[in-house]
């Protein structure tokens, strides 16, 4: 029987990316790749086990309707338990399709390995009977019985203007309920702290550091400044359907929990908004999606991730420049050099940092890109 496209997933093996990390001493192009597998993401079988670096995903949110099609689809429970209005089973039911994904995680993260959830709770009123339905806990419990152990997660706070976002009874007490105006960000590790043994390996990760002020921003347990999609990327309706974060929530967590050349992976993969932040960070990407109408406009956005990216890096730097003028202002000279610019940096862990620019991307398959950086 002839190979299915996606099973040459199976080459983008660890030995693949090691022989990358060589390239980043060398003044080669550093490549990555980006594959997106449309099936259902309960059993990754193109994935190997223990590949995946990091992790950066959003499922469908249980008991938000806008989901209620999609999960019954796949368990016919479930549109009983809603015609039934039986929230708490429909909630259950919908979940246990959502743990498959996560124990197959399990196997295709590598020990050491992370896995960032972003996920909010829902509010329902079904026969009358408004309710909260806790996604965040849920997940985080099934997580735990999968064997991930829990890292301290994020609040990522969205507030909203909108005139009727006060639910129940008004002024009036005790019917009045709170506004959810945040979601959460878990995040898990598989096994024990990922070990940089090699020199090459330390030296990648040297690269991979980011500023001390972004440090300081994206390591607070409380998001605020997150708002908006990438601009240039096809948005509008089909993103607002698909629910998708803002390219900032994976390009953040990417940076703060992987180095160049690991394997990022989204099971959940929507829009593409995990792929377009690994590619724009020098990571490798592997993802499962069930819709295959999002292939033309995930492979659309790749005509704009390259000025994307570049945009993006140059405003980080210019965002460093800024807070380095600030802080001479107020505490003097910096002690320390960045190698690659020549500009101050707060801390020797910085002195390595390097942003590779996005130099071109090229379709090599149907479901297959290839991305090429300036080293
Ligand atoms: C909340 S959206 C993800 C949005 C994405 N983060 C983005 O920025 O576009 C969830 C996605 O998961 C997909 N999906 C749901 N169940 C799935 C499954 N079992 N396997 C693969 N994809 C699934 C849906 O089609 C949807 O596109």
């Amino acid at each position: 029987m002839a190979a299915k496209p996606d099973t040459a997933l199976k080459n983008i093996s660890v030995s693949k990316f090691t022989n990358q990390l060589f390239t980043f001493h060398k003044k080669e192009p550093v490549k990555t790749t980006h594959q997106i597998i449309f099936e259902n993401s309960n059993n990754m079988a193109d994935i190997l086990s223990g590949s995946v670096d990091l992790v950066v995903t959003s499922p469908p949110y249980p008991m938000i309707e806008m989901w209620d099609e999609m999960f019954s689809e796949q368990s016919p429970e479930i549109s009983r338990a809603l015609k039934d209005k039986n929230g708490p089973l429909a909630f259950e039911l919908m979940h246990k399709i959502l743990d498959a994904t996560w124990s197959d995680l399990w196997r295709v993260v590598k020990k050491g390995g992370i896995v960032c959830v972003n996920i909010g709770d829902a509010t329902r009123t079904l026969d009358g009977n408004f309710a909260l339905y806790p996604n965040h806990s849920r997940i985080m419990s099934q997580m735990l019985k999968t064997g991930f152990a829990a890292l301290p997660g994020i609040l990522w706070r969205k507030q909203t203007n909108a005139p009727n976002k006060f639910m129940g009874s008004g002024m009036l007490p005790p019917g009045a309920y709170v506004t959810l105006e945040h979601e959460f960000i878990l995040v898990f590790r598989k096994g024990g702290r990922r070990e940089f043994r090699k020199d090459d390996e330390k030296m990648n990760r040297r690269k991979s550091a980011f500023f001390w002020e972004e440090r300081n921003a994206w390591f607070s347990d409380i998001w605020t400044d997150l708002r908006g999609t990438v601009q240039n990327l096809p948005d509008s309706k089909i993103r607002k359907r698909s629910a998708a974060f803002p390219f900032d929530v994976p390009y953040r967590l990417i940076q703060m929990f992987s180095v160049k050349g690991d394997t990022v992976s989204d099971p959940f993969l929507g829009t593409g908004t995990t792929l377009f932040a690994a590619m724009a960070a020098c990571r490798n990407f592997v993802g499962y999606e069930l819709e295959q109408e999002f292939r033309g406009l995930i492979f659309s956005g790749a005509d704009h991730i390259v000025s994307y990216t570049n945009e993006r890096i140059a405003k980080r730097i210019e965002n460093h420049l800024e807070f380095v003028k600030e802080r001479t202002r107020e505490k003097g000279e910096f002690k320390h050099l960045n190698r690659h610019y020549h500009f101050p940096v707060v801390t020797q862990q910085e002195k390595k940092l390097l942003l590779n620019q996005l130099v071109s991307v090229e379709k090599i398959d149907e479901n297959k890109m290839e991305a090429t950086y300036s080293n």
